[in-house]
């Protein structure tokens, strides 16, 4: 048996469960895709996008990358929400972080792995920006997890400050940019307390998020 034979006999087992719920499914959605959402979220295996927010192919678009940063000269992020922005016109942004980030930690400790330290540097600034409340834990996996919300934090104000965002704004665009984190011991997503819908909600953001430095250290447990 080939390795991946697995796979297909899943693949093919899924596909033929969804036709029995509805003959029309793929049919449908193979003649257009309209998704409200755009999700940003890390490479890792066990945050699929789809399957935590109980949604089908078709409904969410997504980009993953690793430890979920946004930063203006990634082409490929930007060029994903450049289309998911103005082509499908999605609703709401979705900045997905997870606690226990293997990116974040390795940019929190300082580890080598090669190339992607290059990528990390992006997490490694938020970093530098916390140091002092980062000290205020003992723990590294706080520490860690701590660095997981701020870097969502980070990266959801870098995703409002794309030309693509500000465009979509201007041109008075329905488009919210929302900051979560997940939690792999749970399957539960929290809501970091910054939603963004304008540019006068950006500023706000920055100047505390951001420029103060102010860090809600409660983040409410989900409902
Ligand atoms: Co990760």
């Amino acid at each position: 048996m080939h390795p991946l034979d697995p796979l297909l006999k899943n693949n093919r087992n899924w596909a033929q469960k969804i036709h029995a719920q509805n003959p029309d499914f793929f049919p449908t959605l193979s003649r257009q895709q309209a998704p409200d959402y755009l999700w940003i979220g890390c490479s890792d295996s066990r945050v699929p996008a789809n399957e935590i927010c109980g949604l089908l192919p078709g409904e969410i678009f997504v980009h993953r990358n690793v430890a979920n940063i946004v930063v203006h000269s990634d082409l490929n992020c930007l060029s994903v929400m450049q289309y998911a922005v103005d082509v499908l016109k999605v609703k709401h942004i979705l900045v997905v972080g997870h606690y226990g980030c293997g990116g974040v930690r390795a940019a929190l400790g300082n580890q080598k792995f090669g190339l992607i330290d290059n990528w990390l540097r992006h997490v490694q600034d938020v970093k530098a920006k916390y140091t002092d409340h980062l000290a205020c834990f003992n723990d590294e996996s706080t520490q860690v997890d701590r660095l997981c919300e701020l870097n969502v934090i980070a990266q959801t104000i870098s995703a409002a400050q794309t030309t693509i965002v500000q465009n979509a704004w201007e041109r008075g665009q329905e488009l919210a940019i929302h900051g979560w984190v997940y939690g792999l011991k749970d399957g539960l997503v929290r809501h970091l307390g910054i939603s963004l819908t304008s540019p006068a909600e950006l500023a706000e953001a920055m100047a505390t998020r951001w420029e103060k430095k102010t860090v809600e250290l409660q983040i409410p447990d989900p409902a």
